[in-house]
């Protein structure tokens, strides 16, 4: 079995690497075999780990032709780290079906090796977006509770159904949950009807919540379980990550 799933949303700050982290993190833990890559050029996924700048970053290998080498950064956790270099990857890159020239041609020798490869993108839909799309089975869309943020989503669908319907056939958005959620605002409960008549059966049970502990962690180069295993986040994400395995059965490969 292995998935490629991307988690994406070209609203800033919404929770995309958190959750890159934590549902890697929570995989990990229940035994899956997890590379985790950095497609963001603010390296916020790498400097989580407190990886350094190094020379396995995405951009050196995409520009000198190598094989992505993952750093092992815990038990069943590779990463493959970003510099800041990695907006000039932006430029070399093409959509072109051409495997050299993409990031599928990077991944997919890879794809073996891993029950589960997670790209965090950045907050864009850029060339680099749409490579990771390229490259995916599935696109998870974590969703901040604003009216802002539900009025981004048809953006993100169209492009999704793009590269579906161009360059990978395959790929679909199979999730989509709720992060930052505080019950106590109405406005977050309006927002999330309108998720659910946008994703319907697609949107996950769990929310996850605001909780503090979750932002503290990466400064300890920590994952939420590391961290605080009692903490809302860890629950909260230990419960997204079973129902990510609960997909297995419709989505593995
Ligand atoms: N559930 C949560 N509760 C509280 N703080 C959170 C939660 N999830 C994420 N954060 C914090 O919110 C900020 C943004 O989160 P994160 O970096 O994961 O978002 P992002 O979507 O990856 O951002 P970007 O678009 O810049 O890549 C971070 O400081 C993070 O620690
Ligand atoms: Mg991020």
């Amino acid at each position: 079995m292995n998935r490629v799933i991307s988690i994406s949303n070209h609203k800033g700050g919404v929770g995309k690497t958190t959750s890159v982290v934590n549902i890697g993190a929570g995989l990990a833990i229940q035994g899956r075999k997890v590379l985790l890559i950095d497609l963001d050029p603010q390296a916020n996924l790498t400097i989580s780990f407190g990886i350094p700048e190094s020379e396995n970053s995405i951009f050196n290998t995409f520009t000198k032709g190598k094989e992505l080498e993952p750093v092992n950064i815990k038990e069943n956790i590779d990463v493959i780290p970003a510099s800041s270099d990695l907006a000039a990857v932006e430029i070399k890159l093409s959509l072109e079906t051409n495997q050299n020239n993409n990031i599928s041609g990077l991944i997919d020798p890879l794809r073996s090796k891993y029950d589960y490869i997670i790209i965090d993108c950045p907050p864009s839909l850029g060339l680099l977006t749409l490579n990771a799309f390229a490259a995916s089975d599935e696109v998870i869309i974590p969703i901040q509770p604003h009216f802002l943020a539900v009025k981004g989503l048809a953006k993100i669908i169209e492009v999704v159904n793009k590269i579906k319907s161009t360059i990978n056939r395959k790929v679909e958005i199979s999730g989509v949950f709720v992060t930052m959620f505080d019950k106590r605002r109405i406005l977050h409960k309006d927002v999330l009807d309108t998720i659910i008549m946008y994703f319907d059966d697609r949107v996950f049970k769990t929310k996850v919540r605001s909780n503090i502990a979750l932002a503290e962690a990466p400064v300890l180069g920590k994952d939420i379980f590391e961290y605080d295993q009692s903490s809302n986040g860890a629950f909260d994400y230990g419960r997204i990550v079973l129902e990510v395995i609960d997909m297995e059965a419709e989505f593995g490969n």
